[in-house]
């Protein structure tokens, strides 16, 4: 028996933070990495004061309305709370903290990453390569859309969101934004502020979203706004997969109105969209915005830190 608090790491985490988080707590790891039911959270928030999950672990307000009183607090190992029902996890008087901040230049990174890959057709050539298909060039060949100088519209000008805008710069790239207030001039860098999605998607020829997925922004891209965006646009979408609309999304793709999109998540994960894969024209990678060993450390530790607060009775830097 000790007098530590009991806590719940939902998931495998480097060995450095479970380390730390053995100095304060009794733990209950999962050194096999199943993802956890919600039948499993509900029987284990009687055994636990604390439970550190994933976007993959679900506390909806079924979970909610069936969690033991014995459990205090959920800190997330994540940025993004769309897996969280905050208001039915307060009502409960659990507390909920997340991670911001640290996974801001890795997820920017992978945003990059996609701009670039989907405008100069990175999955085309890499399968070239690897299929020993590559028997033709000429100047017409394998030709995309240039990056640099070109107009970079950003939905969400949060932390993530002005580390890309931060690194576009970098490549000359002309920042527009939509956010729900305008940006102090020393953080819009110069960016034109838009205070309509509409107006921002007229002058977006790429697009990258970095807002959270709330009842208000699911499926923000349909249709209607995928018509607005200059001919020819590339989509960047790093934050949620809900707020893409993906057939509006496919629709874009073959009217042409999108030459291209870079996807890091999808409505359905993990899985995506089996349909996407036909599209050449689309780079994807399976939600791994923050993976990186420097940052999944620092989520780790961020996530303790909100624990540390709570258990000395302060209020954690990153309560919700
Ligand atoms: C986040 O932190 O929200 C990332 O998407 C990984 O969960």
């Amino acid at each position: 028996m000790t007098n530590k608090p009991v806590v719940w790491i939902t998931r495998a985490l480097s060995n450095a933070i479970l380390e730390r988080a053995g100095q304060k707590y009794e733990l209950i790891t999962n050194p096999e990495d199943a993802p956890r039911s919600a039948d499993e959270i509900i029987a284990m928030s009687a055994k636990v004061d604390a439970i550190v999950p994933c976007h993959s672990e679900r506390f909806d307000a079924d979970v909610a309305a069936k969690l033991d009183s014995r459990l205090k607090i959920v800190a997330n190992y994540s940025v993004g709370v769309d897996h969280c029902d905050i208001p039915a996890l307060k009502q409960r008087g659990v507390v909920v903290t997340n991670t911001p901040d640290v996974l801001s230049d890795a997820t920017a990174e992978i945003a990059l990453l996609l701009m670039l890959g989907a405008a100069r057709r990175a999955v085309e050539g890499d399968r070239m390569m690897r299929t020993a298909s590559w028997k033709f060039w000429s100047p017409s060949f394998m030709v995309g859309k240039q990056v640099s100088g070109q107009p970079l519209g950003i939905i969400g000008m949060g932390r993530v969101g002005q580390t890309m805008a931060r690194f576009s710069r970098g490549l000359g790239m002309q920042i527009h934004y939509y956010n729900r207030n305008k940006l102090t001039p020393d953080l819009e860098h110069g960016a034109t502020y838009h205070d309509t999605i509409e107006s921002l998607l007229g002058v977006a020829d790429f697009l990258s979203l970095h807002c959270p997925a709330k009842p208000e922004t699911i499926s923000l891209m349909n249709a209607e706004r995928f018509a607005l965006l200059p001919d020819g646009a590339i989509l960047i979408n790093t934050a949620r997969g809900a707020l893409v609309d993906e057939t509006a999304l496919m629709g874009a793709l073959d009217s042409g109105r999108l030459s291209a999109a870079g996807l890091d998540c999808f409505v359905t994960e993990p899985g995506g969209n089996p349909a996407l894969a036909k599209y050449d024209n689309v780079f994807m990678l399976p939600h791994i915005g923050s993976a990186t060993d420097q940052t999944r450390d620092a989520m780790g530790y961020r996530a303790l830190d909100n624990l540390d607060a709570f258990f000395a009775g302060k209020s954690p830097k990153d309560s919700l």
